[in-house]
């Protein structure tokens, strides 16, 4: 949805300009139950009858969320030394090879813990110090191939997954990652093994090769030595007498020289958690008992998630993913994860396996609603066209219109139209034989604004910290006159 996009941009635009922040506006758009069934000018025995129809509605419903043992979201508490110092250093550009892109860059509360772009740009940029959606693709730097993806409630004990493609779980005391042997071992989440590899990747956070002259030691290090990317990093941050102070109360009980980069990435997961962890969305709150909380148009987009639209069948349980791959069809664009092609092969390039082709993590929906464009390399800035697009995917290809979907003028011309390439993904394809009829797409498009936590973005502020260790400060505010 193009509005909730404009919305994230609004409240950017105002906070850059110093104006109130939140007159109203900007969410009044979204009452939280201002859209029940026959409100208004129904007559008695209309509203008899809805309340009727509710309460069938409410026990229908309440027995699909039981039988698919779907729970309000767990928000763990975290251990605040921890989450102080994670917070630093999540904003903190000292954390990438050039000291221009801190994770709060493309992460930012400012645009829901997203970036509010299809692709976004990392290191190398000429707008330092601005958020993602501000920025300036440094020359000859690409898009970073994937959308970034929100990080809401990834501090849920139900994760054992992360990224896109998976390339990084955690199962039954099993852990994969990119790093193989290299990994530490006292990492014990998807969230805090995640962190350990955006500071590794090239076009994210560690700068190329050309960039050492400048003082980017990081840049130096083979790819593959995970191990020497992230010990040259945290002698950069022990240096800073503010951040070892931070290490030692965030872990007492470690020695000084026993600290390594895993526990910035424990401190930062810690953060993550804590932050972007909220879990009185509407269809939460319906989840913990109150009947009041999803509108009629809500609970009708629910019983269709759960029921005659099966989108439960991907989107399961209460993270609202099954975690597994599937394959979409989704318009392919930007650089591409495969050097030769150009293309992105999803959980192909971590497994190999012909039967992953084209398939991508199934993405949770909490805040979904704010956290556009949408998929896996935000092909879509509108969030009915998402819909739509599950419903029937051979004809949403075929209608694939880049000028209305991406805003980004220099990403368009990068979207690969290729008659072949549709039907190569489309032999695959695991959804898309359903109508979604104009109804069906206004009562989901209802449930998916269920799960968004009221006054997201107000509440979000107090994760912006005042300053950081370094003084390079990801604020994401542009300097206006
Ligand atoms: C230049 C933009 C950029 C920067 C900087 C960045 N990220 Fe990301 N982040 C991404 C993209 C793109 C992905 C998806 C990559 C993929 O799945 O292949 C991602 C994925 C993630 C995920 C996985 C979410 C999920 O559901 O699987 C988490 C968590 C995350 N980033 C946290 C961080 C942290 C912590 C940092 C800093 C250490 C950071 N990011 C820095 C762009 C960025
Ligand atoms: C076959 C599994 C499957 C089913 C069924 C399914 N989805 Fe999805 N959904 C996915 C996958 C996988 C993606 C990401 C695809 C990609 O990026 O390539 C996705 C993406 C989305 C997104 C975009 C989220 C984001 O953060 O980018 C939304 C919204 C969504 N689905 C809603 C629905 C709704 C509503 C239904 C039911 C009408 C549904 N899905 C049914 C697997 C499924």
């Amino acid at each position: 949805m193009r509005a909730s996009l404009f919305r994230s941009l609004e409240v950017i635009l105002t906070v850059a300009v110093g104006a109130t922040l939140f007159g109203g506006a900007v969410f009044a758009a979204h009452p939280r139950s201002g859209n029940r069934g026959n409100s208004g000018a129904a007559s008695n025995q209309g509203n008899s009858s809805a309340r009727e129809n509710s309460q069938g509605l409410d026990s229908r419903l309440l027995r699909m969320l039981e039988q698919h043992g779907v729970e309000q979201v767990d928000a763990p508490v975290q251990d605040s030394n921890k989450v102080i110092l994670g917070q630093a250093l999540f904003f903190d550009r000292i954390l990438s090879g050039n000291r221009d892109t801190a994770c709060a860059t493309c992460h930012h509360p400012l645009t829901a813990s997203a970036d509010g772009l299809a692709l976004g740009v990392g290191t190398g940029t000429e707008t330092v110090g601005a958020v993602s959606i501000f920025r300036v693709r440094g020359e000859g730097r690409s898009f970073v191939p994937r959308n970034a993806p929100d990080i809401f409630n990834r501090g849920s004990v139900n994760w054992h997954t992360a990224f896109w493609d998976g390339r990084a779980s955690i199962k039954d005391g099993v852990i994969v990652s990119p790093a193989g042997d290299q990994l530490p071992s006292e990492l014990q989440t998807p969230l805090q093994i995640q962190a350990m590899f955006p500071v590794t990747s090239r076009d994210e956070m560690r700068g190329e090769l050309e960039d050492v002259q400048a003082g980017n030691e990081l840049a130096a290090i083979d790819d593959a030595d995970f191990i020497g990317i992230w010990n040259a990093l945290m002698a950069r941050l022990m240096a800073n007498e503010e951040y070892r102070q931070m290490f030692a109360n965030a872990f007492p009980e470690v020695p000084e020289s026993s600290l390594g980069f895993q526990h910035a990435a424990i401190a930062i997961a810690a953060f993550e958690a804590e932050a972007f962890g909220m879990n009185d969305s509407p269809f939460d709150q319906y989840l913990a008992g109150d009947r009041e909380a999803l509108s009629h148009d809500a609970k009708r987009g629910a019983a269709l998630f759960y029921g005659a639209a099966n989108c439960v069948s991907c989107h399961s349980g209460t993270l609202l993913t099954d975690q597994q791959h599937h394959n979409l069809a989704v318009p392919q664009l930007g650089p591409g994860k495969d050097p030769t092609s150009g293309l992105d092969f999803g959980r192909f390039g971590v497994t190999g396996s012909m039967s992953d082709l084209f398939e991508f993590r199934t993405p949770p929906l909490r805040n979904v609603t704010t956290t556009g464009p949408w998929m896996h390399n935000g092909a879509f800035s509108s969030l009915e066209d998402v819909i739509r697009h599950h419903g029937d995917v051979g004809k949403s290809l075929e209608d694939y219109d880049p000028s209305v979907q991406i805003f980004q003028s220099d990403l368009r011309e990068m979207v690969v139209d290729d008659e072949s390439l549709n039907e190569w993904m489309l032999e695959t394809v695991d959804t898309g034989d359903q109508d979604f009829d104009g109804n069906r797409v206004h009562f989901l498009m209802a449930f998916l604004e269920s799960l968004t936590v009221p006054n997201l973005h107000e509440r979000l502020q107090w994760v912006i910290p005042a300053d950081v260790p370094s003084g390079l400060l990801e604020d994401g505010i542009p300097e206006v006159d």
